[in-house]
């Protein structure tokens, strides 16, 4: 089996939200309210995607939900304040067309991009993977917005590495680990990628080192390496190059490393292209306590319930996904929203929670949200949320749809409340100005979102967890 590509369930879980299971009526949804479904939080039903032999799949779970693997879930959670001034300093760094694609850790011997990956630990999803032979499970976080994946690795003492709850990895004790050395095409590859030739100037010039710098200058610097990666039994990536993390620096969580999901030669999609087509996709379910999937490559069938939009490559760089959004509808009825607001494209990222639009689009969204919503008391912003509702006292709320046009005339209807609410307030943002967008992961709850680099497209199936 080990050669055949297989199937890669993932099992996802996300925080929040009022309730589950709304009622539509004429462009409105009635939607019970979060205290009349009181029961303690446990993880149910595992979504995945049918056996297909062109594809595989793999468990997800939200980091801090019910579903997540007990050493990640078990860490503290951060505040809704601080998650979202996470977002905030995530979506802000992909957007920027900050000058320079390196700047010089200090400290280090090796200088880092800052055009490249994202704020870490605002990231929400992890999946536990096997790492070497025999396979050693790790978990970690899935990121579209980033490529390099890398973990933690011995030897680390506590002030290189950040306090992890599983065993640090150890290379020592696999039998397929190898460094990549750096006179390979591999580590020369890696330079011009952004993350820096480490081999220019190193004492022990035969590793090929690595330094990625994220939003919020956490960093991790290490050795390039191949590994045999273990999506689950009977599924392996053999050769997969990763970072063997050596020193991490900032406000990384308890989770073992990243997998980069990005559209760069470095990600794990790219480098699987070959089995699974430089595709794959997944399912955020409404709510912590339910599941859903990850999968690499397209179904083979079925696409028939997918709605698809062109996939645009992006000025920042082949990482990020780009679609081109044309309209936005509240209860029914479509925003005058000139499209040439929408013409830098929109991001569409897994990593990201709330989405940013461009500004013209955010206040024409607001004032047809707030006036569909006048029955309900505005409370103070939340940060930068600043349509939030005291939904105290009342048994029920009645939310309008709110719908996503994009190129080629496809429509979603975001799911009501979970994929337009997050702590009770409008999960959206305005960018500051008419430029790029990003689309989070709360707008995309319970449809199976397909990347597809290879057919040029993205897919929207709803209802898929
Ligand atoms: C799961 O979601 C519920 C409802 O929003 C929330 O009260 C709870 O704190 C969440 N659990 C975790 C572990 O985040
Ligand atoms: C795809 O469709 C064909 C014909 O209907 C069927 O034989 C095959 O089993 C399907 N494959 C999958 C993976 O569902
Ligand atoms: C493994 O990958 C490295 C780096 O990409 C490459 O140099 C090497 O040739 C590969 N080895 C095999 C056996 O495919
Ligand atoms: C190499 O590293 C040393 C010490 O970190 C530094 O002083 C030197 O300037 C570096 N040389 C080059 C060519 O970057
Ligand atoms: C929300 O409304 C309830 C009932 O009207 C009120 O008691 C409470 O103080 C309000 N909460 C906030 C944060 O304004
Ligand atoms: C919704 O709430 C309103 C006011 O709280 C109440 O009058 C109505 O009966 C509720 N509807 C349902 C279907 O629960």
């Amino acid at each position: 089996m080990a050669s055949s590509p297989l199937l890669l369930c993932v099992i996802f879980c996300s925080y929040c939200l009022v309730a589950l299971g709304g009622r539509h009526e004429r462009g409105f949804v009635l939607v019970p309210t979060s205290s009349s479904s009181a029961s303690e939080p446990a993880c149910s039903s595992v979504s995945q995607v049918t056996s297909d032999p062109n594809r595989a799949s793999v468990p997800l779970a939200h980091r801090q939900g019910p579903c997540a693997p007990a050493s990640v879930a078990s860490s503290g959670k951060p505040s809704l304040a601080e998650r979202l001034r996470r977002d905030r300093a995530r979506r802000s760094h992909i957007l920027s067309k900050a000058s320079g694609r390196t700047v010089t850790l200090s400290g280090a011997s090796v200088s880092i991009p800052t055009s490249l990956g994202a704020a870490v630990d605002s990231l929400e999803y992890v999946v536990t993977l096997g790492f070497g032979t025999p396979a050693v499970q790790q978990t970690v976080l899935i990121d579209t917005g980033s490529d390099l994946s890398w973990v933690q690795c011995k030897p680390c003492d506590s002030t290189a590495c950040y306090p992890q709850k599983d065993p640090l990895f150890d290379p020592t004790a696999s039998s397929t680990y190898a460094p990549v050395p750096c006179d390979s095409n591999a580590c020369k590859a890696l330079a011009d990628g952004g993350y820096n030739d480490g081999c220019t100037n190193r004492t022990d010039s035969s590793l090929c080192q690595y330094g990625i710098e994220y939003g919020n200058a956490d960093t991790t610097v290490g050795v390039y390496s191949t590994e045999t990666l273990t999506l689950k039994p009977g599924v392996a990536i053999r050769n997969f190059s990763f970072g063997c993390g050596l020193r991490q620096q900032g406000t990384f969580d308890k989770f073992d490393g990243l997998l980069g999901l990005g559209g760069a030669p470095e990600s794990l999609v790219s480098q699987t292209a070959g089995t699974y087509g430089g595709a794959f996709s997944y399912c955020l379910p409404p709510g912590n306590t339910t599941t859903g999937f990850l999968a690499l490559g397209a179904p083979s069938n079925n696409t028939a319930d997918f709605l698809f939009t062109p996939l645009h490559s992006s000025p920042e760089g082949p990482t990020f996904y780009v679609v081109t959004m044309t309209g936005i509808s509240v209860g029914g009825k479509k925003l005058d929203i000139p499209p040439a607001v929408f013409s830098r494209g929109m991001i569409i990222d897994s990593g990201t929670v709330i989405t940013g639009l461009p500004e013209t689009a955010y206040s024409a969204l607001r004032t047809a949200f707030r006036s569909a919503m006048s029955a309900y008391p505005l409370l103070p912003p939340k940060e930068d949320l600043d349509t939030c509702y005291n939904f105290t006292g009342f048994s029920n709320v009645t939310v309008p749809t709110v719908s996503l046009t994009f190129d080629g005339d496809v429509t979603i209807d975001l799911d009501a409340p979970s994929g337009i609410l997050l702590d009770d307030c409008l999960a959206f943002v305005g960018a500051g100005s008419d430029d790029t967008g990003i689309i989070g992961n709360v707008n995309q709850r319970t449809f199976e979102v397909l990347y597809d680099s290879g057919r040029g497209h993205v897919g929207f199936r709803p209802g898929a967890c």
